[in-house]
C-alpha cells in the first residue's frame, strides 16, 4: 500500500491533513514544551513510587541473555541506555521468563534464585547511569516485566517452538505445528505456574524492583488466557475464569511480597491473524466473524467493554499501574508495532501505519476516561518519528493518556526524552525510520539492536547478515 512517509509530511498542516484524509485523528501541538514545569515533566503517583515525568521506557528485549538466564553486556548496555534517557518510569526492562520452558527464546533473562543478583545488576546499572546523567534518582521509578510465553516459547532451540498454549486455535495451531491437545496448560499446570509468578515476584521485590509487570500481552499466555472463552475449567470460559490466572497470582504475590507493587500490560483489544495478500499486502486470514479477539466485537472490529471490564478489575485488586499495547508481534504486527517497512516474516502494511497509532491511541484515551484513577502508559508512538514529542504532549495534556512509551525509538534514540526536557531539535539521523530490522533480526536467531542507526549495532559483524536478510526479503 503508498502512503506518505512521515519526513514529507513537513508542516503541522500537513500532518494534519494526511490524518483527516485516512480518517485517523490524534491530537498535536505545534510547540513542545522544554524544562521543569513542562507537560512532559509533571509529576504522577504510581503506587509504586511517585514517577518525576511523562516519559516511559516500555519493555524492550534483546534475545541476548546467556543460556542461564543471566543478562550479557549486550543486555546491560541496553538497559544502561534505558537509565540515560531520563524517563521517569521503566516498564519492566524487559521480558523476563518465570521459568524455563516460559521463555521465547533460549537467550531470554529468567529469574530465579541463581539469577537474581545479576537482574538485580542490571538495574543497578540503569539506575547509576540516570543518577550520572541527571544528579539523583528521584522521580526515577523501575519495574520488571515477568512472563510465560505459551503459545510462542522457544526455551531450547531459537528455531523450534515448544507452544505451551490456553486452548486450541484454528489459525494459529497449524502456525505453531500445534496438532493435538498435548500442547494445552492443564488447570494443574497453571496452578504451579501461578506459584512460579509469586516466586519470582518475590525475588523481584528482594533485588529491588519498584513493581512487577504480569505480562498480559501481545499473544503470550497472559494474553491468551484473557480469550480463552471455550477453555473448560477454572481457567477459561466466563470472565472470572479467563481472569482467574491474574487474581491468583495477585493474591499470592500480596501474601508473599507485601508492599510490591503490581501493573500490568495489557494488550486492549486484538485482530485476527493477519498474513500476505496476493500483492503482499497483509489480510486478515480470518475474514468476518473471528470469537478469539480480547477486546474484539467478535466480527473483526473492536469492543473495549471486557477490557475496561478488567481495568475495573485491576482497580479492585488494588492495582493503579496499567501499560496499554495491543494484539501481537507475531499474527498481526501492522496494529502492535505500526511500521514503515515489515519485518521479515511479515507482510506489507495493509493501512497507512499512522492508522495504527491513531488507534492505539484512541482506544488508549476511551479506556483512560472511564478510568481516571489509573496510571496509564500508552505505547505505539514510534511511528510518528519527528512529530512524536507534538503529538505525545499533545495526549497527555489533554488528559488522553498519563505516561507516553517508548519503544523502537529507544533503541536507535535513548536519550530522545532528555533532548526534549533540555529543549533540543530532534537529531534527525537517529530518529527510528520503522525500518524493522530490530525485529527481523532475532526473527532470524540473531541479537536485536538497531542496525540501521545506532553507531555500535552498525560496526558489529551481524549487521551485513541482517542487510542481506531484509534485502532478500
Ligand atoms: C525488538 C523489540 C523487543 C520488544 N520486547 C518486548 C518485551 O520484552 N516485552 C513487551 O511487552 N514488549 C516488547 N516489545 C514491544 C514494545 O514494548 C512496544 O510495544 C512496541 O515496539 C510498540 O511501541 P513503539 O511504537 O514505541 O515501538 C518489543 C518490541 C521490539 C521492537
Ligand atoms: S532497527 Fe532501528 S530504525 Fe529500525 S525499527 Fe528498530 S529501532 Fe527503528
Amino acid at each position: 500500500m503508498n502512503f506518505p512517509k512521515i519526513a514529507s509530511l513537513k508542516t503541522a498542516d500537513a500532518f494534519q491533513s494526511r490524518l483527516n484524509e485516512i480518517g485517523a485523528p490524534m491530537p498535536f501541538d505545534e510547540t513542545v514544551e522544554a524544562g521543569a514545569g513542562s507537560t512532559l515533566w509533571q509529576p504522577i503517583d504510581s503506587g509504586a513510587g511517585v514517577i518525576g515525568n511523562r516519559w516511559t521506557i516500555l519493555p524492550m528485549e534483546g534475545w541476548d541473555g546467556e543460556a542461564d538466564g543471566t543478562p550479557t553486556d549486550l543486555t546491560r548496555r541496553r538497559w544502561r541506555n534505558f537509565g540515560l534517557s531520563g524517563a521517569g518510569l521503566i516498564w519492566g526492562g524487559e521480558a523476563v521468563a518465570v521459568r524455563h520452558d516460559g521463555r521465547a527464546n533460549p537467550n531470554q533473562l529468567m529469574l530465579n534464585d541463581a539469577t537474581a543478583s545479576s537482574i538485580e545488576s542490571l538495574r543497578e546499572e540503569l539506575v547509576g547511569e540516570h543518577v550520572k546523567a541527571f544528579g539523583s534518582d528521584d522521580g526515577l521509578v523501575v519495574g520488571l516485566q515477568l512472563t510465560h510465553s505459551g503459545r510462542y516459547a522457544r526455551p531450547n532451540d531459537k528455531k523450534r517452538l515448544e507452544p505451551r498454549i490456553a486452548y486450541r486455535h484454528p489459525v494459529l495451531d497449524p502456525r505453531a505445528g500445534v496438532t493435538d491437545d498435548g500442547a494445552i496448560l492443564s488447570d494443574d499446570d497453571l496452578d504451579r505456574l501461578v506459584d512460579d509468578f509469586i516466586a519470582a515476584a518475590v525475588l523481584a521485590q528482594k533485588i529491588g524492583y519498584a513493581f512487577i509487570d504480569v505480562k498480559h500481552c501481545h499473544g503470550y499466555l497472559g494474553h491468551e488466557l484473557l480469550s480463552g472463552f471455550d477453555r473448560p475449567g477454572k481457567y477459561g470460559g466466563d470472565f472470572e475464569g479467563r481472569t482467574r490466572f491474574l487474581r491468583n497470582v495477585v493474591a499470592g504475590v500480596r501474601a508473599a511480597a507485601p508492599g510490591l507493587a503490581i501493573g500490568v500490560r495489557l494488550s486492549v483489544f486484538d485482530y485476527s491473524p493477519y498474513k500476505p495478500g496476493p500483492d503482499g499486502d497483509g489480510v486478515p486470514e480470518v475474514a468476518g466473524a473471528y470469537p478469539y479477539a480480547f477486546g474484539g466485537d467478535g466480527q473483526g472490529g473492536i469492543d473495549l467493554t471486557e477490557p475496561s471490564k478488567f481495568l475495573s478489575l485491576l482497580k479492585e485488586l488494588g492495582i493503579r499501574l496499567v501499560c496499554t499495547t495491543c494484539g501481537s508481534p507475531y499474527y498481526n504486527p501492522h496494529i502492535q508495532r505500526p511500521a514503515a517497512f515489515p519485518p521479515s516474516d511479515g507482510y506489507q502494511p495493509p493501512e497507512d501505519p499512522l492508522a495504527g497509532v491513531a488507534r492505539q491511541i484512541d482506544a488508549t484515551a476511551k479506556l483512560k476516561s472511564e478510568h481516571p484513577d489509573l496510571v496509564i502508559v500508552g505505547s505505539g508512538y514510534t511511528y510518528l518519528q519527528d512529530c512524536l514529542p507534538n503529538v505525545g504532549q499533545a495526549a497527555v495534556r489533554s488528559g488522553m493518556v498519563d505516561s507516553i512509551g517508548l519503544g523502537r525509538m529507544v533503541l536507535s534514540y535513548p536519550d530522545l526524552p532528555a533532548d526534549v526536557f533540555a529543549g533540543k531539535s530532534l537529531v534527525r539521523k537517529r530518529v527510528c525510520r520503522t525500518f524493522s530490522e530490530c525485529t527481523t533480526a532475532p526473527r532470524n536467531g540473531i541479537v536485536s539492536g538497531c542496525y540501521p542507526l545506532d553507531p555500535f549495532y552498525k560496526e558489529r559483524p551481524e549487521r551485513e547478515q541482517v542487510l542481506a536478510i531484509t534485502k532478500g526479503k
